[in-house]
């Protein structure tokens, strides 16, 4: 199991401490999760913010930091015989707690009454949002209390505090969110080697999921790739490869230690892109480039996305897709016939990082709320960015039959958008276009090596 040096623990909790400063903070690890029957569990996956301070990435632990003694605990057991044979022997409970430098380990039998003598002391107990049934169940044994009441103990300041910390990566999680590009770097180019009428959409997906978990971790999210990328999240690999399409490839890897990359890059069926599709894409490489240039500590992200849409709508209006005054037409919301999602989202243990805190607090703040227009409402990123933030960029553009049909019906945004020309490409798809960003003091840096992304990039990849 790796874990970064124990200081890095250490130094995260008495920060923590210094934000929450009174009570008691429960973070529950994750255990294994059945798929099918008990014994038979999904990959495991630990919990983000226990990761992030208690670090041991295995099932059976829960961290408790006691804000008023100064003291934290790791509660867990160590395995007993029976385990060992089936799973090996594994390192002690009190080994794995030294290497995230926590002093006291107490048995996870001795955990409920801990807290439960807590809360009856009238001390507060602080917890994040939980996101799975079994947390709730849990909660409710330990708390003492029904699974409805585990809600109040969900801790506004305990949400601020950590998503406070964990937006800004320190130097170890941008070394492993590289290595975690590095690792997409040879999904999505050797996705595009596969590009080739024929071959299946489930075999680039099933061997590009191979890379992930060759990479030591596994996939950051379900692979979405498709040649009807025109359904933004498409999970549905089942169609053959045809000329004159385009696939778009949205996917990443999660390293061992859980960072997360989320890359999307679109190629043409067979290796080539004509005339058409070459004019939407490079369309939304400039506003990828564009907005990426904007990204400085200080600027909003709600600025950098109005103008990916700019770009988008002016690039529409050169091929008679838009018409009118572009920036009336973003500033109205008409652009999102094409562009309905938001430019991207904060990238860390979790792909949507924090998303589970609750995507309100991770992406606004008093200064910057989230709008409720379409499309500018699924921005699920709009404060201010600061230095050591990373978030994805992730422009496209869609020709989405349902939403034309709806619109056009509705002779919505007629003044800026010729429905006619619109039809013609019913049949096109989408292009997206995604990379990861580290902000810098002056700007910003692409994470990992260069993934192809020019149209010449693109097609030299596929053709070599
Ligand atoms: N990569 C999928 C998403 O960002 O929603
Ligand atoms: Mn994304």
């Amino acid at each position: 199991m790796k874990t970064f040096p124990k200081q890095v623990y250490r130094q995260r909790r008495d920060r923590l401490r210094s934000l929450v400063k009174q009570g008691v903070i429960l973070f529950p690890g994750n255990e294994e999760s059945a798929m099918n029957y008990r014994s038979n569990t999904y990959r495991y996956r630990q919990d983000s913010s226990f990761l992030y301070y208690f670090g041991i990435n295995a099932p059976g632990f829960h961290g408790v930091m006691d804000l008023d003694s100064g003291e934290d605990i790791i509660y867990g057991d160590n395995l007993t015989v029976d385990d060992i044979i089936w799973m090996g022997e594994q390192p002690l409970v009190e080994e794995l707690a030294k290497r995230v430098d926590v002093k006291t380990v107490r048995p996870t039998a001795s955990l409920s009454g801990d807290l439960q003598s807590i809360k009856s002391s009238g001390r507060a107990i602080h917890i994040l949002p939980p996101y799975r049934g079994d947390h709730y169940l849990e909660l409710s044994k330990i708390l003492g209390v029904s699974c409805e009441k585990v809600n109040d103990f969900i801790s506004e300041s305990l949400i601020q505090a950590v998503v406070g910390m964990r937006s800004v990566k320190d130097a170890f999680e941008i070394e492993e969110m590289e290595r975690a590009v590095e690792i997409a770097w040879m999904m999505h180019t050797t996705a595009m080697r596969m590009g080739f009428p024929g071959n299946y959409e489930r075999e680039l997906a099933g061997t590009i999921e191979g890379i992930a978990l060759s990479g030591g971790g596994t996939v950051s999210f379900p692979v979405i790739l498709s040649m009807d990328g025109q359904t933004l999240h498409n999970h549905d690999h089942g169609n053959e490869l045809v000329k004159g399409r385009l696939v778009v490839n949205d996917s990443g890897a999660e390293t061992e230690m859980g960072y997360a990359s989320d890359i999307t890059r679109t190629f043409p069926v067979g290796g080539r892109f004509s005339t058409k599709q070459k004019e939407i894409y490079e369309i939304v490489l400039s506003a990828n480039v564009q907005s990426i240039a904007s990204y400085k500590p200080g600027i909003t992200h709600r600025e950098s996305h109005l103008l990916a849409a700019r770009i988008i709508a002016t690039g529409l209006k050169d091929l008679g897709l838009m018409k009118g005054d572009m920036d009336e037409a973003v500033a109205a919301g008409a652009h999102a016939l094409f562009f309905p999602h938001g430019l991207g989202h904060m990238l860390g243990l979790d792909v949507h990082d924090m998303e589970g805190l609750g995507e309100n607090y991770v992406g606004y703040d008093q200064q910057t709320q989230r709008s409720d227009q379409f499309g500018l409402a699924f921005l699920r990123m709009g404060r201010k960015l600061q230095e050591g933030f990373v978030l994805t960029n992730e422009p496209g553009c869609y020709f989405i039959p349902a939403l034309i049909d709806l619109w056009q019906r509705d002779k919505k945004f007629e003044s800026f958008i010729n429905y006619q020309k619109v039809n013609e490409y019913r049949q096109f798809g989408g292009v997206r276009i995604e990379d990861n960003v580290l902000i810098t003091p002056d700007g910003c840096r692409i994470l990992g090596k260069p993934i192809p992304k020019r149209v010449d990039e693109v097609e030299e990849t596929m053709n070599s």
